[in-house]
Parts: C-alpha cells; structure tokens; sequence
C-alpha cells in the first residue's frame, strides 16, 4: 500500500451509455485509437451500446485498447426477452462490463442483490466487471454517504474471492455528480476512495485490495481529471459525457499517465 500509484495501473473506460449508431461508435472508435497509438501506461476501456460492442471491437483490435459492456444479465441463456449475457458478450469483443450503474439502479430498480448475481455471472466467464457504487445527494445530506456506499461494495465483495486484483473494478459514482457538471471535490472522493479499498481489505484481503483500482466517475471532464486523479487511491475514472469525444476522453487518459511516477 506504500506505493499505490505503482502497484496499480490506472484505467480509465468511456460509458457512451445510450449514444451511437454503429456508424458513430466505429468512428469515434477509430479516433480514440489514432490518439492513443503507441505505448501507455493506461488502461483504456470503451462501453458503447450492444448494437456498437462488435464494430468497436474490430476497430480496436490489435490497438491495446479494450471493450466494454454496460450492462449483462445472470443467466447464459434462456426466457430471458431483452437480456444479454455474458456468453454473448465475449462473442461480440466484450471483456469488461459496467454493472450496478445508479441509472440501473435508479431508473430500472436493480437491486444490490442483482448486481451481486451479474458480478458472478461476469467473473465465472472471466470477464471483468466495473461495479458501481455511490450515494444520492440526499444520502449525502443525511450524512450517509459511507453507509450507502460501503453497504453496495459489502454486497459487490463479500465472500468473493479473485485470483488477481485486476479481475474486477469499482467505480465509486456519487449519484449527484453524474452527468450534472458538478463533480465530488477530490478530498471527498479520496475520504470514499480510501473508505472502500479498508472495506474491500476485509473481504478480498490486504494483498488483493492494494491491487483494487476504484476508478471514480461523475462529471470527470479535461479540467478536473488531473486533481481528480492525484488521489493516492483514485487509480482512474468511469468517464461518461466526456467519452463522447474522442479529444477530451484522450486528455483524461493523459491525465491518468500524469499520475504515474517516472521509474527507476
Ligand atoms: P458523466 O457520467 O461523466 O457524464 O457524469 C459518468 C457515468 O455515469 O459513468
């Protein structure tokens, strides 16, 4: 833990949440990719709609750069009219899939209990799943903000094990920062940040928790990323506005760069 910013490699991943056609994903696709040729230190993952997930997993092939779903359901397959599994998604490119996002939660009532069920359905196909925890704004007023979010990641974490850290991501997205312009200031995000890798120690153990990137989200842009990112445990950003061009989603992957010391 003495070390964090080398023990783990930050990673930031773009949601385009509903937003592309194929056409439009394959290329800001290509763009992201043409400005991130070459080396990086970075993880860079992007989440179009299941429409896009094959078209930008062939644009990126070969280019370093990874694909997410933002959404799976439980079961491999099945009477399940609408759903998508993971099977189905590593058929289209996918290896990462954003899971318990406070949409989902908010708006199509998804229980903790839920998100649990689809991290296991992502984890026994070696996927990796990006769970998102975080507090609404009046959670946050009443003071419950640790409460909300520590009893999300006990239902993410508890009695998992992995057999690396980088298995699985948490995003910590306060629910009043996404896509409102008005992100958390750095020093609260790290007080959750912190908060979050103590109780994921508990679950997953020291050594897998020092390897744990919690990635923040919630009105990540350009101008904010570099502070944001400074946080000894803010290890990278779920990027959702920001992503839908391929210049400011690119100045916040040089921003997470930024934060990796020079070696030797
Ligand atoms: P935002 O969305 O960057 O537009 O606030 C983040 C997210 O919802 O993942």
């Amino acid at each position: 833990m003495s070390r964090p910013h080398l023990v783990r490699r930050p990673l930031v991943a773009g949601n385009w949440k509903l937003h592309q056609t194929i056409g439009a994903a394959r290329q800001l696709a290509r763009e992201v990719r043409n400005a991130l040729a070459g080396p990086r230190d970075v993880q860079v993952v992007l989440a179009p709609p299941f429409t896009a997930l094959a078209a930008v997993a062939e644009v990126l092939e070969g280019s370093g750069i990874e694909v997410a779903a933002q959404d799976v359901w439980y079961a491999d397959q099945g009477a399940f009219t609408g759903e998508i599994s993971a099977p189905l998604l590593l058929d289209a490119g996918a290896r990462h899939c954003i899971v318990g996002h406070s949409e989902r939660r908010q708006l199509c009532g998804e229980t903790d209990a839920l998100v649990r069920r689809k991290v296991e359905a992502l984890l026994a196909h070696g996927m990796r799943p990006i769970a998102c925890v975080g507090e609404t704004l009046e959670e946050r007023n009443a003071g419950r903000t640790l409460d909300v979010v520590l009893r999300q990641v006990d239902a993410i974490l508890g009695g998992l094990s992995l057999h690396a850290p980088d298995q699985l991501a948490v995003a910590y997205e306060p629910v009043w920062a996404i896509g409102t312009g008005r992100n958390a200031l750095p020093a609260d995000a790290q007080e959750v940040h912190a908060a979050v890798r103590r109780r994921a120690a508990e679950h997953l153990g020291e050594a897998t928790a020092a390897g744990l990137r919690i990635l923040y989200g919630g009105s990540v842009k350009p101008d904010n990323a570099a502070e944001l990112l400074a946080q000894p445990d803010v290890d990278g950003a779920l990027v959702g506005g920001a992503s839908l061009s391929a210049a400011s989603f690119v100045a916040i992957v040089r921003a997470a760069e930024g934060r990796i010391p020079e070696r030797g």
